[in-house]
């Protein structure tokens, strides 16, 4: 197979609201992510995934977005954009959008028309459904909760929302909404971006009638078109949101042709530690030998057929160390273990702002968390008579704001991040979790992050080698290899905080000890709690 850049590329995540203010108003914007370049360049990283910074009411912190061709004055402006662009090239650095391509805000001018009209030029580019008022379409509903439909009394018609009511879906049957979409994408593709993440692209294809959200049937035809018509024009990366995913749709997604996505987001992992057909906020503990059977379907479905992204962080979910490591005693061991399990997995790596320092879940009371999802669900089961220490409970482990805390830059006020009130309460262990005090210690999560990334670029294998997982039934070792025609790698973790014994992977002498998460290296067969080692042969 013919090597992508991206493929041997480590993609770096800001949620810019919440990454550097440098004008003192509480909001993390463009100037202050160009001010942090020298940090990214450090760590190592090839390219950062923008979370939205289009022109937004931030209904749905910038997931709403009014307009496609501007930059939020909260964030700065085009040439600020223009600006970061080409300062991250000197650091060979690319830039990802997030192209939010299901819905637009319901201030974005489209819809600002299509509203006052059935016959004016913009009613179709959303989807619209005849009723009487209080007579609802039918009975679907939104994913921040309530019905999917809003009444518009001007037209006298529902239109079709899958998120909050200001977030209209747009209609992609209509062939003028694809090619404005499309014109778009080639307008920043021309201001020098090095790609796009799409999100959730499998609910572009929507048929309200027979309640299709997701996976529509013409959902693979619209991707290639746009791929086609715009994707396809430049060397790209492209990773679409997929949670829907399975297999044998992302071999579709991420075709080695390049005729829809370079790789997708799939989510399967991430839905492990919640009740069965219920919501997130119905908690489960994580069914560990679960993890390591869904990791090792994806990672030998997808070999030489496709390709994987690999993540365990994003601003729509908890911090990995609060998760699934421990973030307590353990938690610079833990952290740095999930980043070597998963960063020696075939796919291209994505971290998440504060992921490479090690940084925690929150724990605030109701009135300090920001995100509308939190607080949707806390009115809603309090309504349902939930207890309120039940609901805290999984807002503590699952709640988006736990991700969207302010970067933790040093131990000065604010946590370096800003020099105002930040917009979100920063977390209160930034005095001792925080950038300035990993940069310069090898033995920091930081580190190992860096370590892994130029471990990526020098090795091979990494990127080439094929998939086995070892010890399939041990309830505490996550192991795997990733074999290649002249190298083969060893990855073994240790996965909780009590002692094990690993006899058959240690002991082959032949292997050369490249990493390890201990500041003691003891090359026995014993793992110490979360100890983590990859091996090369
Ligand atoms: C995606 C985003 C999330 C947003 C939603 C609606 O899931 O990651 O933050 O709320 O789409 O755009
Ligand atoms: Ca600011």
């Amino acid at each position: 197979m013919e090597r992508k850049w991206w493929q041997n590329a480590v993609i770096y995540q800001i949620y810019p609201r919440s990454f550097q203010d440098s004008n003192g108003d509480g909001i993390g914007d463009l100037q202050g992510i160009i001010q942090r370049l020298p940090y990214l360049g450090r760590l190592g990283i090839d390219a950062i995934w923008l979370s939205p910074v289009y022109k937004s009411p931030q209904v749905d912190n910038g997931y709403d977005i009014s307009d496609y061709q501007d930059i939020d004055p909260m964030f700065g402006s085009i040439d600020d954009m223009q600006q970061l662009i080409d300062e991250a090239k000197k650091y060979n650095i690319h830039i990802i959008m997030d192209l939010v391509l299901n819905h637009s805000s319901n201030k974005h001018k489209w819809f600002e028309e299509a509203r006052k009209s059935k016959d004016n030029p913009y009613h179709d580019y959303y989807v619209w459904r005849d009723g009487k008022e209080g007579v609802l379409p039918n009975d679907m509903h939104a994913a921040f909760g309530g019905s999917a439909w809003e009444w518009v009394p001007e037209v006298g018609q529902y239109y079709f929302h899958q998120f909050a009511p200001e977030q209209p879906d747009l209609n992609w049957e209509n062939p003028k909404v694809r090619r404005a979409i499309y014109d778009m994408i080639l307008w920043w593709m021309d201001r020098g971006v090095g790609g796009f993440r799409l999100d959730v692209i499998d609910q572009i294809a929507k048929e309200p009638d027979r309640k299709i959200t997701q996976n529509g049937p013409r959902l693979h035809e619209f991707i290639r078109e746009m791929s086609r018509e715009t994707f396809q024009k430049g060397n790209l990366i492209t990773v679409g949101e997929a949670w829907g995913a399975t297999p044998e749709l992302a071999k579709l997604y991420s075709n080695p042709d390049g005729s829809e996505f370079s790789m997708v987001f799939q989510f399967e992992h991430i839905g492990l530690d919640q009740q069965e057909g219920k919501e997130k906020w119905d908690l489960s503990p994580l069914p560990f030998l679960k993890l390591k059977q869904v990791f090792s379907r994806w990672q030998t479905s997808l070999y030489n057929c496709g390709w994987n992204s690999l993540f365990w962080n994003n601003h729509d979910l908890p911090r990995i160390v609060s998760r699934w490591g421990n973030d307590g005693k353990y938690r610079v061991q833990s952290a740095k273990m999930l980043a070597m399990l998963l960063h020696g997995m075939q796919g291209t790596p994505y971290i998440y702002q504060g992921e490479e320092l090690g940084m925690t879940n929150v724990r605030y009371r109701i009135e300090d968390y920001r995100d509308l999802e939190t607080l949707d669900v806390y009115r809603e089961r309090l309504e349902a008579g939930y207890d309120k220490a039940e609901i805290m409970k999984s807002i503590y482990a699952k709640s988006r704001d736990n991700a969207r805390t302010p970067m933790q830059w040093d131990d000065t006020k604010n946590a370096g991040f800003s020099t105002g009130i930040p917009w979100i309460r920063v977390n209160d262990n930034y005095s001792e979790i925080n950038a300035a005090s990993q940069v310069d210690d090898p033995d920091s999560v930081f580190a190992c992050y860096q370590k892994l990334i130029s471990l990526r670029k020098e090795y091979p294998v990494f990127i080439e080698g094929q998939f086995r997982l070892l010890l399939e039934e041990d309830a505490n070792i996550f192991a795997y290899e990733r074999v290649s025609e002249s190298q083969q790698l060893t990855v073994v973790c240790n996965f909780f905080d009590k002692i094990v014994p690993v006899r058959d992977i240690c002991e082959d002498k032949d292997k050369k000890l490249l990493l390890c998460n201990y500041k003691e290296v003891e090359e026995n067969a014993i793992l110490r709690p979360y100890e983590a080692r990859i091996y090369l042969k």
